[in-house]
């Protein structure tokens, strides 16, 4: 089967950009793919000290935790799928200093995702934060993925993750040096690096905050109003749609450049997805405002509602959550210790006696 790996960053509670852009979009992978998901906790300690993940380490346990079982409570299933947390596979730090260490620095200059947070954080942005897209490339590059299931917004990171793998390749797997290593220390003699593609789905793949609907939705928002969170309770959804954005036109379907308009209507289908889009654009097609909001308000709590009650089971029951991780981390190690092996031969590192 061929291969996949995504991730998400515990930085908080998983929000519905995180749902409907990737989460979500993992589920049915699961019986044509072999899959990888893993909490990106190693990605979430990037975000400078003025983060509040950086103010208590019980923030990061306990999302990393709650971000595994919702994985779970989202319809991964951890006999089909690998779920593990990336900090209990050293092989990505380790391989993320291979990487850095063949990467020009134009190519991290080019970032548009670290410019922006830079823009809005000045000069409180880290050195991790710089080099997170290669650390990404490492997750994906371990696991052999060939698809790699994301939002829009991970699009530019998938090509550098192309361009890395490539790099290495081009500079240390050709030549009969390579192959004759290879040979005598029992490896495969083709290339360390599969080049992955990113897998981007249309409906979601760019969900916007509810505040403003020319910014996406976001964990660092430090605005809780401008996004919806999976395990938000009913009463606070209804309060964050009633309260949210949006704009002076008749009607909420028609006219163009209405990003709050537009925005809604995404998640109005994407929480139906049995629904026929056409069939529900015109179920709201005369409503104004006053009137979908509540009804969107129910939909996606209806949405959300079986999601919530598993994540209480998941929870509850006495070390099923951690007997997945351990188990999953297991198998990745395995997996992730095999192509760490071959990169460190090709870059020319003395195997381990
Ligand atoms: P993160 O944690 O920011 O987001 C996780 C996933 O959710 C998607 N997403 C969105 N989709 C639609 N609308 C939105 N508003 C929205 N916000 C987030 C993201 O595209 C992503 O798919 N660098 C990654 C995590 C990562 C990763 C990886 C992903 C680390 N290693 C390897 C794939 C493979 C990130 O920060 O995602």
């Amino acid at each position: 089967k061929p291969r996949i790996l995504s991730g998400i960053q515990p930085t908080g509670s998983l929000h519905l950009g995180n749902y409907l852009g990737a989460l979500s979009q993992w589920v049915p992978m699961q019986d044509t793919y072999s899959c990888n998901f893993c909490v990106v906790d190693l990605h979430a300690v990037t975000n400078t000290k003025d983060h509040k993940l950086q103010q208590s380490s019980d923030g990061l346990r306990e999302w990393t935790l709650s971000s595994a079982a919702l994985y779970i409570a989202a319809g991964i299933d951890p006999e089909k799928s690998n779920i593990f947390v990336q900090s209990h596979v050293s092989a990505h730090s380790e391989l993320s200093w291979l990487l850095t260490c063949t990467c020009p620095m134009g190519w991290m200059d080019r970032m548009i995702q670290f410019k922006e947070k830079k823009a809005s954080k000045g000069d409180n942005v880290g050195l991790g934060l710089y080099s997170y897209p290669v650390l990404m490339a490492a997750d994906i590059l371990l696991y052999g993925a060939e698809k790699v299931p994301v939002g829009e917004d991970q699009r530019q990171h998938l090509e550098l993750t192309r361009d890395l793998a490539r790099r290495f390749n081009d500079q240390f797997c050709t030549g009969s040096q390579y192959k004759k290593l290879c040979k005598s220390l029992s490896l495969p003699t083709y290339p360390v690096f599969r080049e992955p593609e990113a897998m981007i789905v249309k409906e979601g793949a760019r969900v916007m905050s509810l505040t403003d609907g020319t910014s996406k939705m976001s964990k660092s928002d430090p605005s809780e109003a401008s996004r919806i969170n999976v395990l938000d309770p009913p009463d606070v959804i209804r309060q964050k749609v009633k309260r949210c954005k949006t704009d002076n036109f008749e009607g909420i379907i028609g006219a163009e450049d209405r990003p709050e308009a537009r925005n809604l209507i995404t998640i109005f289908k994407a929480v139906q997805p049995d629904r026929d889009p056409a069939e529900i654009e015109a179920s709201v097609r005369d409503m104004n405002w006053g009137q979908f909001k509540p009804v969107l308000a129910e939909a996606v709590i209806e949405h959300l509602a079986p999601i919530q009650k598993r994540y209480e089971e998941v929870r509850g029951e006495e070390g099923y959550l951690e007997g997945v991780l351990k188990r999953g981390g297991d198998r990745a190690n395995e997996q992730a210790d095999e192509t760490l092996k071959r990169a460190r031969a090709a870059m020319g590192f003395v195997p381990r006696f």
